[in-house]
């Protein structure tokens, strides 16, 4: 059966997990002829997701939003002319759902789930169907809504440019948030060695990022960690790719190899390096916007390939504990990314109207 109706949550003012509320019975809109609905089973949250809730993120919604960017599901129904999907396909949403390909463009950087436009956390939704991807084969919707904005992000900061990265190249990535474990798991896939950091040296955090592929893991609390990292590398060559999350611009140009990328991405620990001082890097900085939809399906392909499985945390939120798992996320406690169940309780709030 077709519903009519969804549940979802809205972020009604900027004031954290708080400001969010959820709101039932809320009408569906009709199909138009290219999209499709999805009844939505599982929303992953990105560190983003409690900057826009906090009234932190680059950009500010212009008033209540419906949170959150990343989803799976399966499609129910389509449009007339849908050709991408059918019934019962399995998909996932696209953080940018106008940048399919090409060059980054003004429109394709507004156009962004959870913020400018409403986003994922609701129990059915309409999307065109250009804006959706279907999942990999080998995993699961917990595991498949991670994919938008994490695991593209990591793919285009290390395969998207003139230069991907390639067997035998070394990739450093900082602390072990939700883009740099895609981002070992893809480098190490790939046949490249990889060195981490994280703030917990010697604990669990460091045997999982071992056990995920990082060959080193240097703590970014040692004020050297940048020479520490270059050290390690055959002849002190430095390292090929950063995949860099943490705004450590000055660690950063101390183990960077001649000719090696830099990929812009966060601030996760804002050391104010952030602005590279290109004066002292010899090598590429690549501004990192997440991924088109090109480079998501590419990246699809290799995660079916290689039989590559996203690290979900192992507390996953039910429908109605939305909040607790953006405090979660929030604490920086989790092992992988955050998830919310969606679909728990679906067919029972269903039954009801
Ligand atoms: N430009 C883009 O397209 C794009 C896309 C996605 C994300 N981002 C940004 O990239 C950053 C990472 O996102 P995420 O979703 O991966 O974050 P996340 O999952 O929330 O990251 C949490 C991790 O950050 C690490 N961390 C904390 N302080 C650190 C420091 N001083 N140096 C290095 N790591 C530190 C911790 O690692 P340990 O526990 O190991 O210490 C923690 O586990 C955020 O700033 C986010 O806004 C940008």
């Amino acid at each position: 059966m077709i519903p009519k109706v969804t549940s979802q949550w809205i972020l009604e003012s900027a004031i954290g997990s708080k400001g969010l509320k959820l709101v039932h019975n809320v009408s569906i809109p009709q199909l138009a002829e290219h999209d499709v609905l999805m009844k939505v089973h599982a929303v992953a949250l990105n560190s983003r997701d409690n900057q826009i809730a906090n009234g932190k993120y680059m950009f500010k919604s212009k008033g209540a939003v419906i949170p959150c960017s990343d989803c799976a599901g399966e499609i129910k129904a389509v449009g007339s002319k849908v050709s991408r999907f059918q019934p019962g396909s399995r998909a996932a949403s696209t953080f940018h759902p106008r940048w399919h390909y090409g060059r980054l463009s003004s429109r394709d950087q507004l156009s962004q789930l959870g913020v400018l436009e409403d986003g994922v956390l609701k129990q059915y939704a309409v999307f065109h169907e250009d804006s959706l991807v279907a999942l990999p084969g080998n995993v699961n919707f917990l595991e498949g809504c991670t994919l938008p904005g994490a695991a593209v992000t990591a793919w285009s900061a290390l395969f998207g440019s003139n230069r991907p990265c390639k067997p035998g190249d070394i990739v450093l990535i900082q602390g072990s948030g939700g883009v740099s474990l895609f981002a070992c798991q893809f480098a190490h896939a790939a046949g490249a060695t990889v060195i981490a950091t994280t703030g917990a040296l010697g604990g669990e955090r460091e045997q999982r990022l071992r056990a995920l592929g990082a060959k080193e893991v240097v703590s970014y609390r040692d004020p050297k960690w940048g020479s520490k990292v270059k050290n390690l590398t055959p002849s002190g060559r430095g390292v090929d790719f950063i995949i860099e999350t943490s705004g450590a611009g000055d660690q950063d140009a101390r183990c960077l190899a001649v000719g090696g990328q830099i990929a812009a991405i966060g601030g996760n620990g804002a050391s104010g390096g952030n602005v590279f001082d290109m004066r002292a890097i010899v090598g590429e900085v690549r501004k990192i916007t997440v991924g088109n939809r090109e480079q998501f399906e590419e990246m699809n392909r290799a995660i079916e390939g290689c039989k590559i499985r996203p690290v979900v945390d192992e507390k996953t939120f039910g429908w109605t504990e939305a909040r607790a798992a953006f405090d979660y996320a929030e604490s920086g406690k989790m092992w992988g990314k955050v998830v919310i169940r969606v679909a728990d309780g679906n067919d029972a709030i269903q039954g009801k109207l």
